[in-house]
């Protein structure tokens, strides 16, 4: 039990990476926060969590909304007590160039995956201080530490995440807030096979194709949540302003 008598507040839990870790939270002692406006999925996570022993509440929210945000934090700490882990992990891909990217595509790719860490931290950093200190993970990407084709504006919101994630560990680590980010590689969630939509592409040839990597393979959700249990628990006690790169060695060579 790893993060026994925790309380994790996971957006982007009702799928993918936010689902997997939500449920390996829970099954290390956690009480999760799943936080996501798909209703009918995260409502599912927090009853498979209960189902299996576990405490799990589902709060909808939209994460580029001020208001959410702050209910999401609000909700947490009335049902659970306090707030130590948060994981900012919602997130959505345009897969476009700047000449094909809409003003309003560009406006929600960066509300979503950016303008959301800075609300749910600005809500939760008090909180946490209060309580001692506390733990926040960022899902960035590897397309945030090299460009990646036809995808400007989720490059341009994940290099933000890397970068933000380092002035976020400079000013909060006196309060014994820890920030690190992780960097995935393709991994087997609905965002990667609307990737292959987006781009025209057969689920089959695009799957393949990201499969091209050292260890042979695309990530499993479940690779990606253990990886984010080693930064929300005390195994990281010394790792602040930190990048993990999880990528089956794609961004090695
Ligand atoms: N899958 C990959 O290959 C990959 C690689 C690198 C980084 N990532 C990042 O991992 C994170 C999780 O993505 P995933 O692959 O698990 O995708 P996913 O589509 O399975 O899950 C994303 C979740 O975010 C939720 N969401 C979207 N917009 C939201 C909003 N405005 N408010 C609240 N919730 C919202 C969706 O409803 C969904 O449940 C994202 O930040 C993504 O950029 C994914």
């Amino acid at each position: 039990m790893r993060l026994a008598d925790k309380v994790a507040l996971i957006t982007g839990g009702a799928s993918g990476i936010g689902r997997a870790t939500a449920l390996l939270f829970a099954r290390e002692g956690a009480a999760v926060s799943v936080v996501d406006l798909d209703e009918a999925g995260g409502q599912a996570v927090a009853h498979q969590i209960v189902d299996e022993g576990g405490r799990a509440i589902f709060v909808r929210c939209d994460v580029s909304l001020a208001a959410d945000c702050q209910r999401a934090v609000q909700q947490t700490v009335d049902e659970w007590g306090g707030l130590d882990i948060l994981f900012n992990n919602a997130g959505i891909i345009r897969r476009a160039t700047v000449i094909d990217t809409t003003e309003e595509e560009w406006d929600r790719v960066m509300a979503v995956n950016v303008k959301s860490i800075f609300l749910l931290s600005k809500y939760a950093i008090p909180v946490m201080a209060q309580t001692g200190g506390g733990v926040i993970i960022n899902t960035a990407s590897g397309w945030g530490l090299v460009g990646g084709r036809r995808a400007v504006s989720y490059c341009a919101s994940k290099g933000a995440v890397v970068n933000m994630t380092r002035a976020m560990a400079l000013d909060h680590g006196e309060q014994n807030i820890r920030v690190n980010c992780i960097c995935p590689g393709d991994t087997d969630t609905a965002m990667l096979r609307s990737e292959a939509q987006q781009l025209g592409e057969s689920d089959e040839d695009f799957l393949a194709e990201a499969a091209g990597r050292p260890l042979q393979r695309i990530g499993k959700p479940e690779d990606i949540a253990q990886a984010v249990l080693y930064l929300a628990s005390d195994a990281s006690s010394f790792v602040t302003g930190a990048s993990l790169v999880v990528d089956g060695g794609g961004l090695a060579g």
